[in-house]
């Protein structure tokens, strides 16, 4: 095997285990999201948010008045929110969770907390019609595919270097 072959088969499987690299990263579940909510004209805009077990919610408000984000169950309070201020609450726990501003409570919001797909139930409980509906959209694997994708680079390289030196 020349010099020069060598140093392409080198730079080749570099990009390669780098390509496996990133694709294990993005891969690792439990990646922890943000979402955010704004107080404004006295609303909470998205009224309703739907986010992820450990993704982080952030309130902020931007009303000249103090309001308040607080969970009707107790789960979560801001407190005084004053103009600017802002509050962040991480959601551990899968639910639907309701809240309101104390000073103002026409002012309501939700928060959907969706547990991975991996944590629920293989199959249904018995007795239960499962649903053969169209089934949710499936989040497209990039992890996995760029993972895969440096699997085949390096495989291909090795099968070109074994027949080099062959
Ligand atoms: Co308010």
């Amino acid at each position: 095997m020349t010099a020069h072959i060598a140093r392409r088969a080198t730079i080749v499987s570099l990009m390669a285990a780098g390509l496996l690299l990133a694709g294990m990263v993005a891969a690792l579940p439990g990646r922890a999201g943000g979402a955010a909510v704004e107080i404004a004209d006295f609303a909470f805009t998205p009224a309703t948010l739907t986010i992820m077990v450990g993704d982080t919610v952030t309130w902020t408000n931007s009303d000249p008045m103090v309001h308040t984000a607080t969970s009707t169950t107790g789960a979560f309070d801001s407190g005084d929110l004053a103009q600017g201020d802002a509050y962040s609450f991480t959601f551990t726990e899968a639910g639907t969770y309701d809240y309101l501003c104390t000073p103002h409570p026409t002012m309501t919001g939700t928060i959907v907390v969706e547990a991975p797909p991996h944590d629920g139930p293989a199959s249904p409980p018995p007795g239960e019609i499962p649903n053969v509906a169209m089934p949710a959209p499936v989040a497209f694997p990039t992890g996995w595919l760029m993972a895969a994708l440096g699997i085949g680079l390096l495989s291909g390289l090795a099968l070109r270097v074994g027949r080099r030196s062959a």
